[in-house]
């Protein structure tokens, strides 16, 4: 069975791709062989991209204040697909709007299963605020002390293998954490004993969360952004399950590890 990885040279994507290398590779700009053009802006793009295809990873569309629609349409044509493996988030309630409505749709394939990661270790690293603050040597967050189950997306792209694969449908929702819940205080430590560079946190309040993260975003967007911050502060996010190891065999990366 053909597999087809939506997101497949994003964080998740790009890992699982390498776990399964005869999957096809849905992007905007396809440029090497297994490349397959897909866009969710472009619905004329999906027929082609599913052809042959009976799994599917997917990640939603970014940036889109309500996804279920341009979703659904797509697994309405997914009609030879058998499994679907969404990639949610553990921030994200299920809901009847926005991302909190996906894990419906998803629930109606014959088999699937549903990720819900925490955040991601990478953030840390490469494109994301976080990852500024650490080069800037603060943190800046509305997280208090609240502590957060990191893990690593190459960890979350194990599972989606096993979802994608094993002969069994998980048919399950996987809450997935790493095996540690830190404070991002925590995780500036971590990364000033790894990295010999300084980095602490500061935090903020939602307010002035929201008021930094509109400096480039709608500002809508941002305070939804900043609560999720709040959400932290209040202990959401300080839990850590045995996902990893449950589905793959073995343990979750700790923070100290991923940064080795
Ligand atoms: N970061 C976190 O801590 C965290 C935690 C939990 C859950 N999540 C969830 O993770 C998801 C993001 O997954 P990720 O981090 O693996 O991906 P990502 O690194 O954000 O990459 C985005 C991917 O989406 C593709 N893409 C962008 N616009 C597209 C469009 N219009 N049509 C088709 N593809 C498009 C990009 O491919 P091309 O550019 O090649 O087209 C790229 O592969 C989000 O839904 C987020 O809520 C994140």
């Amino acid at each position: 069975m053909n597999t087809l990885i939506v997101g497949g040279t994003g964080t998740t994507g790009s890992r699982l791709a390498k776990l399964l290398p005869d999957a096809r590779v849905g992007t905007r700009k396809p440029v090497r062989d297994g490349h397959v053009r897909f866009d969710w802006d472009v619905p004329a793009t999906f027929d082609s991209a599913l052809e042959g295809v009976g799994r599917v990873y997917l990640i939603p569309p970014v940036g889109v204040a309500d996804p279920a629609p341009v979703v659904e349409s797509f697994l309405a044509r997914a009609r030879q697909v058998r499994r679907v493996v969404l990639l949610s988030s553990s921030a994200v309630p299920e809901g009847a709007t926005g991302m909190g409505a996906l894990p419906a749709l998803v629930r109606t394939m014959p088999e699937w299963a549903v990720l819900r990661p925490s955040w991601f270790m990478q953030n840390f690293t490469g494109d994301h605020p976080v990852a500024a603050g650490v080069r800037d040597g603060e943190i800046v967050t509305g997280t208090g002390d609240g502590r957060v189950g990191f893990v690593d997306a190459a960890d979350i792209a194990a599972v989606a293998a096993r979802a994608l694969t094993d002969p069994l449908p998980h048919n399950t929702d996987h809450l997935i954490t790493g095996p540690e819940a830190l404070s991002y205080a925590d995780a500036a430590a971590i990364l000033t004993e790894v990295t010999g560079k300084p980095v602490r946190h500061r935090s903020v309040s939602t307010e002035e969360m929201t008021e930094r993260f509109a400096v480039g975003l709608p500002r809508e967007f941002a305070a939804v952004l900043a609560r999720l911050d709040e959400d932290i502060r209040g202990g959401a996010e300080d839990r850590v399950t045995t996902t990893v190891e449950d589905v793959t065999g073995r343990p979750a990366r700790s923070f100290r590890e991923f940064l080795s």
